[in-house]
């Protein structure tokens, strides 16, 4: 502390030294010192990190000047730094805590303030890593994110190679809106470990980062975490078309047809993929409407048949996954024949055969009352001549 205070009235000195100077030579220049405290904070959002920092020493000598400060930042591995200018004391931005971040800041003094050129001040340095622990291999694998039509959000993984049989994993998560990050509560199990995890509904969190962190436990080795990033928009499946129907408008035109697959998604942010088939020829095609012209190729053709599937187009997310293919529906051009052989002529057949024995039943009934008819009468007759 003593050393501190002494450092201070050193450079205190150093700076009114410098200002006296001034007023004997014209050589006076204006130095700025960088921000202090300059520290990476881990609020424990997976990801989201808050970088801050305090004002320079000796800014009442700018008092009429708004200071600005240049931020730099990026992953260890990576070659571009993100540049801020703020007049802030703090930024947050997400981060790829499977790595390292590095973070630089410096001041800046505006020309006017100094009556002349911008003068900046020498950087301050800060990292943050989180310690990994356990090797490599005890990571999940092939982690998979689905958005299911913008509703239901699923992952799943595999465990990792190198684990003992009582390894166990947890899903974390967090997006800006929630006060920490939640534990899945939802998993899909194989063999005791869990593999997937179904979220429940996640309200205003897409377009903007989801963060994910999956660790894990074990009594026999530690277990090194895995962190993701996502926009939940990006990774959108629909539910494929349905409804479909072809009509033949005339002899070389087709309009095929289907309905927007049920669900959230608005209509103006679906793009659709048709494939089309007319006997041996097939075709596929993308379109944003939910109906499509198609030219016949030939006038005998037998049978037209398609299929469509749905994903959200570029207007609504930067990708996209494709739905399930609807089921196909199809045309068939000697339809008529093909009923009047298969439908009608068995039917006409039927139809012959019941009338039939309708009328030899009904011929038969007759009979029989007129039977029942004359038997009456001859009992009546007998009883006259009793009386
Ligand atoms: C600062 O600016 C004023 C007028 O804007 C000028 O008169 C003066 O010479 C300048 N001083 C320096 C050190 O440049
Ligand atoms: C897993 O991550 C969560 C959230 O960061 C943390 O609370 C928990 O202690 C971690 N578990 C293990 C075993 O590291
Ligand atoms: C189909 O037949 C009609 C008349 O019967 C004709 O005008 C038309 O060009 C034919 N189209 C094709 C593709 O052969």
């Amino acid at each position: 502390m003593a050393l501190f205070c002494l450092d201070i009235r050193c450079l205190c000195i150093i700076l009114t030294w410098t200002a006296f100077g001034n007023t004997l030579s014209s050589e006076f220049e204006i130095k700025v010192y960088p921000p202090q405290d300059f520290q990476i904070v881990d609020p424990g959002f997976l990801g989201y990190l808050y970088l801050q920092w305090q004002p320079p020493l000796f800014m009442n000598e700018f008092e009429e000047c708004t200071v600005e400060y240049e931020l730099k930042y990026r992953n260890v591995d990576s070659k571009i730094w993100k540049t801020i200018i703020t007049k802030n004391l703090y930024f947050k931005d997400g981060f790829d805590l499977n790595k390292g971040i590095e973070a630089k800041i410096h001041t800046l003094l505006p020309g006017q303030c100094t009556n002349g050129s911008e003068i900046q001040s020498s950087w301050s340095e800060a990292t943050y890593w989180i310690s990994p622990q356990g090797n490599l291999e005890t990571k999940i694998q092939d982690m998979d994110c689905v958005y299911h039509n913008w509703q239901y959000l699923f992952c799943s993984w595999k465990p990792g190679m190198d684990v003992h049989f009582d390894a166990n994993y947890n899903l974390f998560y967090w997006y800006e809106g929630l006060d920490h990050a939640l534990q899945c509560d939802d998993y899909v199990m194989e063999d005791g470990k869990n593999i997937g995890c179904r979220f429940p509904n996640l309200e205003s969190s897409d377009y903007t980062n989801f963060y994910i962190c999956v660790n894990g436990s074990s009594d026999s080795t530690p277990i090194r975490s895995s962190y993701f990033i996502i926009q939940l928009q990006n990774i959108v499946k629909p539910l494929p078309p349905d409804y479909l129907s072809l009509t033949v408008q005339n002899s070389y035109e087709i309009i095929l047809k289907w309905s927007l697959p049920s669900g959230p998604i608005p209509e103006n942010c679906f793009i659709y993929e048709i494939a089309f088939s007319e006997d041996d020829t097939a075709w596929v095609s993308t379109t944003a409407d939910t109906e499509m012209y198609v030219m016949k190729t030939t006038n005998g053709s037998k049978q037209l048949c398609f299929l469509v599937r749905s994903k959200v187009n570029m207007y609504c997310s930067d990708d996209g996954i494709w739905s399930e293919w609807s089921d196909e529906y199809c045309w068939t051009g000697g339809m008529w024949k093909e009923t009047l052989i298969f439908f009608l002529i068995p039917f006409g057949f039927v139809s012959l055969f019941v009338l039939l024995v309708t009328c030899v039943l009904l011929h038969k009934q007759k009979n029989l009352l007129k039977m029942v008819f004359y038997m009456r009468r001859e009992v009546f007759l007998h009883q006259d001549v009793i009386c």
